[in-house]
């Protein structure tokens, strides 16, 4: 850089500099602080059957139960097979839906996390690596701020510290606001479906949301996730699934259907059907993941 204009290419590269710190502000360089800011702990003195229910769902261990794979990820795709980088892009095609709030951590965070997870993938329950994940979870905030923004191209990206609720009930406690999206199967359809990534390259979990859209919604079932996961039974927040023997033994049924007619295109043919099957009466392909 010589000449005249220099010193305004200098200028204008140090008021560049000056500015970074503005944007990274926000981001959180330590698991204590992102957990802080994302504490379910201050939910609990007065949604207290609210955060029992949610310390018993899977969704509390969104990623100490996927330490095993979370591995093979970081160590053998990212770093041996596709020879990239551990960082924030390429984590988040997991955290995106397991730990949506590392989307706040800083670069080195992330690179943190990684090593905890390939650490505690070798622990045992109890270990030190795995109690720091433990407090990484899909929990209150992410759910109920982070993630209610369904309807963001509408309504705007969640304000921090409100909660979205179901019925958005006012409380001098905290900031609330009433969500139709979040009672809708679209929201947890964000985690439970294929997600596709800026970059287009899918890496997927599930794709039991479309699962539930083309073979149950079409075929004219009209429940939502959330009546058959959370209202139905009083479930609420345990959300329970293919762990627990009350709900899985729902989705499994003998169904006889007898038909007269058999409509092939073009023309009638009467025909006697009769199948007994072993069905499925979830709102979904299961076995599912
Ligand atoms: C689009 C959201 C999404 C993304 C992206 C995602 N997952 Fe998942 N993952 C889920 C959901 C939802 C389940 C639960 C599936 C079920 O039980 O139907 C799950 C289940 C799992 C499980 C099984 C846990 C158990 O109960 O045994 C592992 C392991 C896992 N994911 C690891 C990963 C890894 C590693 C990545 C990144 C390469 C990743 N996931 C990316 C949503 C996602
Ligand atoms: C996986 C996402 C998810 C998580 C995690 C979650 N919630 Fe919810 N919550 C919902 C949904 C969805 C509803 C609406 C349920 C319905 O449609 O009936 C709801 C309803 C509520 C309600 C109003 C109804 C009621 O049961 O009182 C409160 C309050 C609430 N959640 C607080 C919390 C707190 C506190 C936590 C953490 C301990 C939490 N939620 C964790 C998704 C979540
Ligand atoms: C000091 C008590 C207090 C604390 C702490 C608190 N809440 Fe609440 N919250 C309330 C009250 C009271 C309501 C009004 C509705 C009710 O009576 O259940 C409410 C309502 C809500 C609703 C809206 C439910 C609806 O009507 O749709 C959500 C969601 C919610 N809280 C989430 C949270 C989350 C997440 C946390 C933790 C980050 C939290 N709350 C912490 C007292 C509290
Ligand atoms: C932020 C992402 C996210 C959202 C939103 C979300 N989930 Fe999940 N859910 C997960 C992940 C990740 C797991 C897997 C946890 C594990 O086993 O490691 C999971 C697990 C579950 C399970 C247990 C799966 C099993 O194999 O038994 C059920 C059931 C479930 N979720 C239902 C719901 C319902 C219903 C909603 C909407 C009210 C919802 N989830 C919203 C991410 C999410
Ligand atoms: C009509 C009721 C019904 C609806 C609607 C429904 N589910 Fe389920 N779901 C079930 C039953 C029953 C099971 C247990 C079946 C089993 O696992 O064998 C189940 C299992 C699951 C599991 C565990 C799957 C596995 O095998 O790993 C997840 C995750 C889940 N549901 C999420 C959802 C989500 C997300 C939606 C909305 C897109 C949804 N469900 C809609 C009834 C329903």
């Amino acid at each position: 850089m010589s000449g005249k204009g220099g010193g305004g290419v200098r200028f204008f590269l140090l008021m560049f500099l000056l500015a970074l710190p503005v944007t990274v502000f926000g981001e959180y360089r330590t698991i204590d602080e992102l957990a802080k800011a994302y504490s379910d702990e201050a939910c609990k003195s007065c949604h207290a059957r609210v955060h029992e229910e949610w310390s018993s769902s899977y969704h509390a261990r969104s990623v100490v139960n996927s330490l095993g794979i979370l591995r093979e990820f970081i160590e053998v795709g990212l770093k041996k097979d596709w020879k990239k980088p551990v960082n924030r892009e390429e984590l988040m095609r997991c955290m995106g839906c397991h730990a949506p709030q590392l989307k706040d951590a800083s670069e080195s965070l992330i690179g943190e996390v990684a090593r905890l997870a390939v650490a505690a993938a070798g622990e045992k329950e109890g270990g030190e690596a795995r109690k720091s994940l433990e407090r990484l979870s899909v929990n209150c905030v992410v759910c109920h701020n982070t993630m209610a923004g369904v309807e963001r191209n509408l309504k705007g990206a969640p304000v921090p510290g409100v909660y979205y609720g179901p019925a958005g009930k006012a409380t001098p406690a905290h900031g609330t606001r009433k969500s139709a999206a979040l009672t809708s199967s679209l929201f947890c359809g964000q985690c439970h479906g294929i997600y596709t990534p800026p970059d287009r390259e899918i890496v997927f979990c599930t794709s039991l949301y479309e699962s539930y859209q083309d073979a149950y919604r079409a075929n004219g079932g009209l429940k939502s996730c959330q009546e058959c996961h959370m209202r139905a039974k009083g479930r609420g927040h345990r959300t329970p699934g293919s762990h627990q023997a009350e709900i899985v033994r729902e989705g499994i049924g003998l169904e006889v259907d007898a038909a007269g007619v058999r409509l092939t295109p073009g023309q009638w043919t009467p025909a006697v059907l009769v199948s007994a099957t072993l069905s499925n009466r979830a709102g979904h392909r299961t076995p599912d993941g």
